[in-house]
């Protein structure tokens, strides 16, 4: 089966005639190439799990977020063999839980995450949450130094880190992520954070995108948007994402949320769109309320 791109809008057409979409890349500070929509597999568990992955994949997703927490690496290992992708084309995530930020017990932690998947690396390691009151996550940022210097992951990240925290990581290990991963969508647009990512050269990648499917789907201004331009409110809210520079992480279980969350090259928003969507901005845009100045994860 040939597969051949039309830079424009990254659509192959295999053999079939099959309609099939592809994900451009970006380059991470470390030089770690990287897709500008990941798949999210939070829920994704077991064979049901599973095999979502292995559509996603079959799709055209190349890269998969996990953590630890998420009880599904096993599933996330299982879905790559599956694919029969080639390793060296997909980029695999976990993330270090709380409760595991000793320096020694990070280490160990990660390791394990390989066991589970049966990788032989990640692509990306995660600090999942700060947990500033348990105030170890410098050690456990040195316990990922050290796992990159061992080939366990390729590139280090962190996730809902605010600032301060950065700041810290760069005063006492002169070491920043590539990827700062936190929860950003139309109703909680992070503006302070992303001007911050910019100027440390940070990509910043786009949790509950879609705002876990609650009532931004049915908002006016962007189902307005996405009749104007023929497009679902998905899209819309995804390719906003795609315009801020930010990388989203949608998780969809059907073969046809996959694709649809994927279409998202042959169309753009205008500025004035871009500019209405800004107004939807409210401090308590947050889903769930996870300030991560106070809310802790183990
Ligand atoms: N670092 C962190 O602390 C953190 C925290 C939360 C999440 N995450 C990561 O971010 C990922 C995404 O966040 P999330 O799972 O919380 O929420 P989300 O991606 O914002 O929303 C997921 C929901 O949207 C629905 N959906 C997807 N595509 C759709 C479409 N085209 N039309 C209608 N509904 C659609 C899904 O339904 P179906 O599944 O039925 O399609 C699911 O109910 C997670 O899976 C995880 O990998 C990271």
């Amino acid at each position: 089966m040939v597969l051949y791109a039309k830079p424009a809008c990254y659509r192959l057409t295999p053999d079939s005639g099959e309609h099939v979409l592809g994900i451009p890349d970006i380059t991470l500070h470390d030089g770690l190439t990287f897709p500008v929509i990941t798949f999210g597999t939070y829920k994704l568990n077991g064979i049901a799990g599973m095999e979502a992955m292995v559509s996603a994949l079959d799709v055209g997703y190349h890269a998969l977020d996990s953590a630890f927490n998420y009880e599904n690496e096993g599933a996330v290992g299982h879905a790559v063999r599956k694919s029969g992708k080639k390793r060296e084309d997909l980029r695999i995530a976990s993330k270090l839980p709380g409760r595991h930020h000793d320096y020694n017990e990070a280490l160990t932690t990660i390791e394990e995450s390989l066991y589970r998947a049966q990788l032989d690396y990640y692509d990306l390691y995660y600090i999942h949450w700060p947990n500033p009151k348990v105030g170890k996550y410098v050690e456990a940022w040195q316990a990922l130094i050290e796992a990159k210097k061992r080939g366990y992951v390729r590139s280090i990240a962190v996730c809902n880190f605010l600032p301060e925290h950065l700041e810290k990581l760069q005063k006492e290990t002169g070491v920043l992520p590539s990827i700062n991963q936190i929860e950003l969508s139309p109703y909680f647009p992070q503006d302070e954070m992303r001007a911050l990512h910019k100027k440390l050269n940070i990509l910043t990648q786009s949790w509950s995108p879609l705002g876990r499917a609650n009532k931004l789907l049915q908002d006016p201004l962007i189902q307005k948007i996405a009749q104007r331009l023929n497009k679902s409110t998905v899209q819309v809210i995804l390719r906003w994402h795609h315009q801020l520079g930010c990388v989203p992480i949608p998780k969809a279980a059907s073969k046809e949320h996959q694709i649809s969350n994927m279409d998202i090259f042959d169309f753009s928003l205008t500025e004035q769109d871009m500019k209405d969507m800004a107004t939807l901005a409210r401090p308590d845009g947050r889903s769930h309320g996870q300030d991560p100045a106070t809310y802790e994860e183990f």
